[in-house]
């Protein structure tokens, strides 16, 4: 793990504080869907983590399922091209929806999803992240579901990361530049 800390300029949620908020959207999502047996959709691969605990913190029946979309590859900012690399696997028709990402920055990744999944008529859909980036979004976003604000730096842990690194580390810290740059 020293290796991987090394790379950290500074902490910006630890495990404690990551796992209160988790819990606490655990449990609006648990009243808001109550009878309603919602379908989480997560974005592989960064919102695995936060799906795995957000999942534990709901206390009502409910589904899961996967889609991946393509990814930065090596870059930190999105190229606004974005193709389904694997698709979901239930039916959506009818069901209500809670589409799970790590992180939204500009929001064309969770435009993309949300129009995507929209398409197959589900009853609803909404959107909850853990981490939103305001200031740098490009398109009209609505998110439903925030874990915690964050300024236009580079995050990475708890799921995130970079070139695939980092992924396992258990709190979200911002990169040092000279790691990207
Ligand atoms: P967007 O399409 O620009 O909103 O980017 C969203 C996607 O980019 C997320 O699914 C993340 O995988 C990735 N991403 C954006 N910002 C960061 C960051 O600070 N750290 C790690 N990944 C990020
Ligand atoms: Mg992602």
């Amino acid at each position: 793990m020293d290796t991987l800390n090394r790379d950290i300029f500074r902490v910006l949620f630890d495990e404690r504080c990551i796992e209160k908020r988790v819990r606490e959207l655990g449990a609006i999502l648990s009243k808001d869907y109550y009878q309603k047996n919602p379908i989480l959709v997560c974005i592989l691969r960064g919102a695995v983590v936060f799906l795995s605990d957000l999942m534990k913190s709901m206390t009502l029946p409910l589904e899961i399922d996967f889609l991946s979309l393509s990814s930065y590859g090596r870059s930190t900012k999105t190229t606004g091209m974005i193709k389904v690399r694997k698709d979901i696997d239930l039916i959506m028709k009818d069901r209500h929806v809670i589409i799970v990402e790590d992180i939204v920055d500009s929001g064309l990744t969770l435009q993309f999803v949300y129009d995507y999944l929209t398409n197959l008529t589900p009853k609803s859909v909404s959107t909850c992240v853990l981490l939103n980036k305001p200031s740098q979004y490009k398109v009209d976003l609505k998110v439903d579901y925030i874990g915690f604000e964050i300024g236009d730096e580079f995050v990475v842990g708890y799921g995130l990361d970079y070139a695939e690194k980092y992924r396992n580390l258990p709190y979200i810290g911002v990169l040092k530049e000279d790691v990207y740059k």
